[in-house]
């Protein structure tokens, strides 16, 4: 399995994830302005999920284009659009080997999309692919899970709430620790919604999913290696006065690269 089966629920993935919406898209306007191209307006969401992201920005004015593998979310996205209605452009696409076009003056990959991409091979060439997209001095930014502690690589579980009318989605993320493979540096982890609906409760299983391991300074010496950005700063939440560093208590490094 390449790909989590809850993704073919994309209104519970929309109601159980959208409680940062606002942070996040915050932080993708506070970036453009601090270090991006002038004007900005065309972003393209890598991994676009239920579109929450794309929604947000595109009714602040954005062209925004959005990928996703999963057929059921991209026609969710578009359909959540039409509904506004919003002109945005969504596609079903891979992040390992990118078909869209276009130029764009940012990208970003949020919610640990990235982690999909499994060797330092497919890292390198997404990193050259998605810079040939951006017009000079384009932004990427890329947001993935880390470990803040040695023992809690591959070893974490997170779970969380949310509820929309009668609909509550309770989302449990969950990391399987005897699947570790040191050398390649994967892991499978899971995602479990337990969506309860009036007096009906149901459990949809995403099944294990294999994910990359990918440590700060190692991210640091890919984008290196790729020779196509420079990684101007790492944040340890959706808020540029918060570096990632040794306080941070967040589990997620944020990180703002720039074309060369
Ligand atoms: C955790 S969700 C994040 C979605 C969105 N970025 C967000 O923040 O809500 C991961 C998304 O990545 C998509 N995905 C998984 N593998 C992918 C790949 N190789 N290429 C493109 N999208 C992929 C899944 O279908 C899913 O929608």
């Amino acid at each position: 399995m390449t790909n989590s089966a809850v993704y073919r629920h994309p209104r519970y993935y929309a109601i159980g994830y959208r409680w940062n919406t606002e942070a996040e898209c915050r932080f993708i306007e506070a970036c453009l302005k601090a270090y991006g191209p002038s004007p900005a307006t065309r972003l393209l969401d890598l991994g676009c999920g239920s579109g929450r992201h794309m929604t947000r920005l595109a009714k602040q004015g954005y062209h925004v284009t959005g990928v996703d593998l999963s057929p059921e979310m991209v026609a969710y996205a578009l359909e959540e659009a039409r509904k506004a209605p919003l002109d945005v452009s969504v596609s079903v696409d891979d992040i390992r080997h990118l078909k869209v076009q276009g130029s764009y003056d940012a990208a970003f990959c949020f919610m640990d999309t990235f982690r999909f991409l499994l060797t330092n091979e497919e890292i390198i060439a997404h990193l050259r692919t998605v810079a040939h997209l951006l017009a000079p001095g384009g932004l990427y930014l890329i947001d993935f899970w880390v470990p803040n502690q040695w023992e809690k690589i591959g070893n974490e579980v997170h779970q969380w709430e949310q509820a929309e009318g009668e609909t509550i989605v309770r989302v449990f993320y969950l990391q399987h620790p005897n699947t570790i493979d040191p050398i390649t540096q994967t892991f499978e982890d899971e995602l479990v919604f337990q969506v309860v609906e009036g007096d009906q409760t149901q459990e949809i299983r995403g099944g294990p999913t294999p994910t990359r391991l990918i440590m700060p300074q190692e991210f640091r010496a890919l984008v290196d290696a790729a020779g196509v950005f420079e990684l101007l700063a790492t944040h340890g939440d959706f808020d540029l006065t918060r570096p990632f560093d040794g306080t941070s208590l967040s589990w997620r490094m944020i990180s703002v690269l720039r074309t060369r």
